[in-house]
């Protein structure tokens, strides 16, 4: 008769452990009973990058990377994109079920009313060298809007989480354009409170003199851009959240952590290699030998392969059809031409092939964005607005996961021995 159980038998000892088997884990603490002495701290497992490690439950997000399927709350990633607002998309995330109308107004309106930030934020971001990197000043600035809402420190409470959660979703548009006008020495635009979401987003960002004129188009693809980056589970910056958050301070500090982690190129910067390839490679007649040196092994082709999806990434997909639709009213750009050919190419090609791999969310986004008028530095930011429903949404989750603690990781220590202390004199 099966049972779940995992049944270890540890040589060392001779000794026999039955241990319980649930949702395709066992219990990492399950293994400390694993002794060879009474002294004994017990058996840890050792997994650096958690590469298999499930390190919470959680109900937002699921992913099947062979299956190329993304779910946000069971809803299939393809009919978000196509049907869905990104603040529908955001509710969804953060309070598990799409909102109805009643729902959705009150929500669009909470966030509505929270879209200004204090106007002493602005002398910071004043403050930062004239070349600031602008994820460095959206987190600088995210965390430093901790210290206008000493009340977010009230975890405990739950309406006091949803107004932090408002808050936060309300004022990243204002200052992710801040942050841009910031770095072309433009004066900032306020919020517009007729304007939705997007629109006060992409108001604050490009009008000039206190105009700009609305591209339905290109609103839309930015929004279902969004929507496609909201949340991907346990990914590196997410984590961070996590973890920073569950030492218990707010969000603000807690999510500008995130924006951190997001600031590396490992995570959010893939999107501008890939310009600087398309750069590289310069014109079509050139793919060919550039596709043979990352078979040998010089380089790789960027927005290619991904650590969870081995097959077509399904927001890649999306987003060749948001390019499409964009281009059509920007006009083609010689980079979406190599691009194309480039993916054309690869997915005929046994290397990529055999090694299953498919272009992912970045092949394309960043030229979008370059398309839109967004410098390559920032695409980073536009990650970031897109990416704070899921880390608030995960931030809610670990907190009232009865099973959470703080973070605390072990360690397998490899360094010396208690020694004796040497004098200053007497050091080799
Ligand atoms: C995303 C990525 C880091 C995932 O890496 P991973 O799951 O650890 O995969 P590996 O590095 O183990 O690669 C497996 C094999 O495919 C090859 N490979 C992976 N990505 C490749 C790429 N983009 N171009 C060429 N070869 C690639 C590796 O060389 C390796 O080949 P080998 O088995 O002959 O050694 C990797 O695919 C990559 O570097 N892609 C380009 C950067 C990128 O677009 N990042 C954005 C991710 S959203």
């Amino acid at each position: 008769m099966p049972k779940d159980t995992l049944s270890i038998t540890d040589n060392r000892t001779g000794q026999s452990y039955e241990v319980p088997v649930a949702d395709g884990t066992i219990k990492a603490m399950d293994l400390r009973q694993v002794r060879v002495s009474e002294d004994d701290f017990g058996l840890m497992t050792y997994d650096p990058a958690f590469m298999n490690t499930a390190a919470c439950r959680s109900a937002i997000t699921y992913i099947d990377g062979d299956r190329g399927i993304l779910r946000y709350r069971g809803y299939p990633i393809e009919e978000l994109a196509d049907r869905a607002s990104f603040l529908e998309v955001a509710y969804l995330l953060s309070e598990g079920e799409l909102p109805t109308q009643a729902q959705l107004d009150k929500w669009t309106s909470d966030i509505r009313y929270h879209t200004y930030v204090h106007t002493n934020i602005i002398r910071f971001l004043e403050g930062f060298r004239y070349d600031a990197h602008p994820m460095g000043m959206l987190l600088g600035v995210v965390g430093a809007l901790s210290t206008f809402y000493p009340d977010a420190k009230e975890m405990h409470d739950p309406a006091n989480r949803y107004i932090q959660r408002v808050r936060l979703m309300a004022k990243i548009p204002t200052l992710a354009a801040f942050v841009f006008r910031q770095t072309r020495g433009l004066p900032y635009q306020f919020p517009r409170n007729d304007l939705d979401y997007i629109g006060n987003y992409v108001n604050m960002t490009f009008s000039i003199g206190g105009q700009h004129k609305p591209n339905p188009v290109l609103q839309r693809a930015l929004e279902i851009l969004l929507i496609l980056h909201a949340d991907h589970e346990q990914n590196c910056s997410t984590s961070a959240v996590r973890a920073v958050g569950s030492s218990g301070v707010d969000p603000f500090s807690a999510i500008s952590a995130g924006i951190a982690a997001l600031y590396g190129p490992l995570h959010g910067g893939a999107n501008e290699a890939v310009l600087r390839m398309l750069d590289e490679i310069g014109d079509k007649s050139s793919i060919p030998a550039f596709i043979e040196k990352v078979k040998s092994g010089e380089g790789r082709l960027m927005g290619f392969g991904h650590r969870v999806y081995k097959s077509y990434d399904p927001r890649a997909k999306l987003i060749k059809r948001v390019a499409d639709q964009v281009f059509a009213e920007t006009g083609l750009n010689p980079k979406l031409e190599i691009a194309v050919e480039l993916e054309r190419i690869a997915l005929s090609d046994e290397y990529f092939i055999k090694r299953k791999l498919y272009p992912n969310v970045d092949f394309y986004s960043g030229l979008i964005y370059q398309a839109m008028g967004y410098p390559t530095e920032y695409f980073t930011v536009l990650f970031a607005l897109g990416r704070m429903p899921g880390w608030l949404a995960q931030w809610e989750e670990m907190l009232q996961d009865k099973e959470q603690k703080i973070a605390r990781p072990r360690q397998i220590y490899t360094g010396e021995d208690q020694r004796e202390f040497v004098e200053i004199g007497k050091r080799k």
